[in-house]
């Protein structure tokens, strides 16, 4: 259910296997479990999401930190979609179920694009080998000679970006005030709501388990069926001023599970560049959204089911001029 950013990476650097997700799109602690169990003691790193950029799923993290900390291995969460809408604890009384590295990006918390966090311990950062090197990252360097610096220098090669930092603590102080129960409370009545007004929009399906309202984040994954996820954005976009992305979210191997199409029919598109790509529409939440917007992204979307061929029709004729220029 990974965010292609916490998959690729890893592949040219580790043998790389994957936890199964079950029939609604969780991530099956099962498979974790049968997976640790067989590669018993070589597994270096597991490394899932807080949150789903897809479906909104929490994963139950703690418990995750305990099933691999029992088989030796430790935890990296990607905090990109749960550190800016929900508390997080890395540190616990008990570290069984300690989360061992976590990683968040700036720009989803309401600061500028270019900066991300890595946090994990000292112990460990200050033995690995640099991923980026150059400026500041090391203390000797002669020209067959490198000492490198502790961690976290070691880690920050380049001149620093200086703003985005500055920025960076000024979103996680603003949301502390405002208090991350809040927040995650505020958003999640926002979806509780949301799911309520669209839910029974005609051919409407939403890819979540809509009932589990309590381990997610506030974002809804659907689709209207017989019109392009696309085209359904842009309608919204350009008819109501509704901004919701579509497609695949930088998660092809988990949309291709949530759609039930074929990993064939994701490859047939590199020689057929022109077969419509599959995907969905995500309405996401912030803590600045508002319950009357929510009625007219419902008005909308019940608009757009209705007069599916309408619009369809509308936009074929537009085309050219509103969006290929
Ligand atoms: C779950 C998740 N992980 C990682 C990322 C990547 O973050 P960045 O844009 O900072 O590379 C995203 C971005 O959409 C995400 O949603």
């Amino acid at each position: 259910m990974e965010h292609h950013s916490n998959d690729l990476p890893w592949r040219d650097k580790f043998i790389v296997d994957y936890i199964s997700i079950d029939e609604d799109g969780m991530l099956s602690i099962d498979d974790l479990e049968d997976k640790l169990n067989k590669y018993y003691s070589c597994i270096r790193l597991v490394t899932v999401t807080g949150a789903s950029n897809i479906t909104g799923y929490k994963n139950r993290i703690y418990d995750i930190a305990k099933l691999v900390h029992k088989f030796g291995s430790k935890l990296l969460v990607d905090g990109a979609q749960l550190v800016p809408h929900a508390p997080i604890i890395m540190s616990n009384n008990n570290a069984e179920y300690n989360i061992d590295f976590l990683i968040f990006s700036a720009h989803k918390m309401y600061a500028p694009f270019g900066t991300g966090v890595l946090v994990g311990p000292k112990s460990i950062l200050d033995k690995c080998e640099p991923d980026m090197v150059g400026g500041g990252t090391v203390d000797i360097v002669t020209h067959d000679f490198i000492k490198w610096n502790d961690s976290p220098q070691r880690h920050e090669a380049g001149s620093p970006n200086v703003i985005g930092s500055i920025a960076l603590i000024s979103a996680i102080k603003t949301l502390n005030k405002i208090g991350m129960n809040n927040v995650d409370r505020t958003e999640r009545n926002l979806t509780t709501y949301a799911i309520s007004q669209i839910r029974n929009i005609p051919n409407l399906k939403i890819y979540c388990d809509t009932s589990k309202m309590t381990n997610r984040v506030s974002i809804i994954p659907f689709n209207i069926c017989g019109i392009h996820h696309e085209l359904v954005a842009k309608i919204l976009s350009y008819e109501w001023g509704i901004s919701v992305r579509s497609g695949c979210f930088c998660a092809q191997p988990y949309i291709v599970k949530l759609l039930n199409i074929s990993n064939e029919f994701l490859i047939k598109r590199v020689n057929n560049p022109d077969l419509s790509h599959p995907g969905m529409v995500r309405i996401s939440f912030g803590l600045y959204n508002t319950y009357s917007e929510i009625n007219i992204l419902a008005y909308a979307l019940n608009k757009i089911s209705l007069k599916k061929d309408y619009y369809i029709r509308k936009y074929e004729n537009m085309k050219k001029t509103l969006f290929d220029v």
